[in-house]
């Protein structure tokens, strides 16, 4: 399949835990099939002129929180959107409901060890530091795991694939409904 023969023209939204591949999926379902890709944690960090740590440690996670709904709200009514999610973004009832109402929301998953690599070398995340070892990443996303799972119109597992495989098998998913 390529972007000529895909009729679809709705919105996705990228969950799952941090490290997941998100971000580079979202890119390969813009090369792939021509959506424009918007990153939440970027676009937060633009408006606030602030990285997200900053804004974590200035304003709180409360305030961030907001920010991820605000967003949420003010992009979803618009079209072909691969949207990529923080990890967080899919913990809050009124975010999953936003995205049901406006796309597909696809959940992509990795083993702990697997984002454990991803992750480690990055200091943008605050939740993680000081706790970046795979045991806590496990047990956060142990907690999380249910939530992801309802909100999610279907599941990609992530490992051993490419961005570019990920973006087929979405699609794949998206056309036959
Ligand atoms: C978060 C994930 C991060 C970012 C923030 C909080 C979370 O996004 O939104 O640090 O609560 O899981 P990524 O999933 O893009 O790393």
């Amino acid at each position: 399949m390529d972007r000529s023969e895909l009729k679809f023209n709705g919105n996705i939204f990228l969950i799952g835990f941090m490290g997941c591949g998100k971000s580079t999926v979202s890119r390969a379902l813009c090369e792939k099939y021509g959506m424009e890709r918007i990153e939440m944690d970027e676009q937060i960090e633009r408006e606030e002129g602030m990285t997200i740590p900053e804004i974590f440690s200035e304003k709180g996670e409360d305030y961030f929180r907001e920010m991820e709904t605000k967003l949420l709200k003010g992009v979803s009514e618009r079209e072909h959107l691969a949207v990529s999610c923080g990890g967080g973004t899919a913990m809050r009832e009124c975010n999953v409901l936003e995205m049901k109402k406006h796309g597909k929301i696809v959940l992509l998953s990795a083993e702990p060890a697997t984002v454990y690599e991803r992750v480690r070398n990055s200091h943008n995340r605050p939740l993680l530091e000081g706790n970046m070892n795979v045991e806590y990443i496990r047990s956060l996303m142990e907690q999380r795991r249910a939530r992801y799972e309802d909100a999610a119109d279907f599941t990609v597992e992530t490992e051993h694939k490419t961005a570019g495989e990920i973006a087929d098998e979405i699609m794949k998913y998206i056309v036959k409904r």
